[in-house]
């Protein structure tokens, strides 16, 4: 997109961690900003905070794996700025290390619906619009370095459901291809970005879906998973990389360009037709160690 000051964007899960990161790069670059979250007190916090740094932006709040909720944030922005160029499809959840013989069909619908129906919502009600404009659009759909790789270890229904962000990111970009070059689309697929992916997971679990504590993963993994994403990518440095991405028009957007031996060693893998391995730990991105 060549033009970025004064278009409007939909950030969803814009509450906190990546999304709110998203928003306040999009503000700061003179952009119109809707943030759009489930959690409706996070969400004013963070419209209000964004909006401090200058940026006309407004919170309306839906939950994104409700198609008639995302047909109301379409409508709403439209009444409210009269177009819109970008749609960030951010909102997501993760899930702990669960059997897949013992995960509930709850947790299935959850993660599914909340990570892969929120994408397919959003494309359903916002593409129509840009098409129709007849001006510069953008999609960015969030994935995960999880929905490049495998592994048997890790969180199996979360990397299900990210592999289908990705998939579904690239038909639609070949699809775009065919309506003329003016609407775009991107799959963003994060490494560790600090968030409270976390603590969301437990806020918003619905019943029937365990805790993190009772899944398979003990006391020590949950604290290890919760380090390294504290430890992670300042989310605004993670919502300028989206950006800059908007403006280059790239398809693939990685926050830790490091991580890609792992997406290689998972397609030797598949090329030389061996079990898929476990990925291990991501390299560090500490070029020193
Ligand atoms: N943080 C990381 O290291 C990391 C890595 C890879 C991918 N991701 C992905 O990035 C995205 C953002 O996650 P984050 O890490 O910033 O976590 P986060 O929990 O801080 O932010 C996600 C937001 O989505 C909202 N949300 C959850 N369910 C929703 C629903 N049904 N409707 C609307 N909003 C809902 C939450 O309230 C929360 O504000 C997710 O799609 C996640 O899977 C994160």
């Amino acid at each position: 997109m060549k033009q970025i000051e004064g278009r409007v964007a939909v950030v969803t899960g814009a509450a906190s961690g990546i999304g709110r990161g998203i928003a306040e790069a999009f503000a700061a670059a003179g952009m119109k900003v809707v943030l759009s979250d489930i959690r409706t007190e996070a969400l004013e916090a963070a419209t209000k905070a964004v909006r401090e740094l200058g940026g006309d932006v407004r919170a309306i709040a839906a939950d994104v794996s409700r198609a008639e909720d995302v047909q109301s944030l379409a409508d709403r922005t439209l009444e409210e700025f009269g177009a819109v160029h970008v749609l960030c499809s951010n909102a997501g959840v993760s899930s702990g290390r669960s059997l897949l013989w013992e995960s509930s069909l709850e947790e299935w619908d959850w993660l599914l619906g909340v990570n892969v129906m929120s994408v397919v919502h959003g494309i359903r009600s916002f593409v129509p619009i840009m098409l129709a404009q007849g001006d510069e659009g953008h999609v960015v759909n969030t994935a995960s370095m999880g929905g490049l790789i495998t592994g048997s270890g890790v969180v199996p229904i979360y990397m299900t459901a990210k592999h289908g962000v990705v998939a579904l990111t690239e038909a639609l970009q070949d699809q775009l291809s065919t309506q003329g070059d003016k609407v775009k689309c991107s799959v963003l697929c994060p490494g560790y970005v600090a968030s409270q992916v976390r603590d969301n997971f437990e806020i918003l679990r619905p019943p029937g879906v365990a805790s993190l504590a009772d899944a398979l993963e003990g006391k020590e993994d949950i604290e290890a998973g919760k380090q390294a994403i504290a430890q992670g990518m300042p989310p605004r440095e993670a919502g300028e990389i989206v950006l800059q991405a908007i403006r280059d028009e790239r398809f693939y957007v990685l926050t830790h360009p490091e991580w890609t031996s792992m997406v290689e060693v998972r397609m030797r893998g598949i090329l030389d037709g061996t079990d898929p391995a476990r990925p291990g730990d991501p390299p560090s991105s500490d070029p020193s160690s």
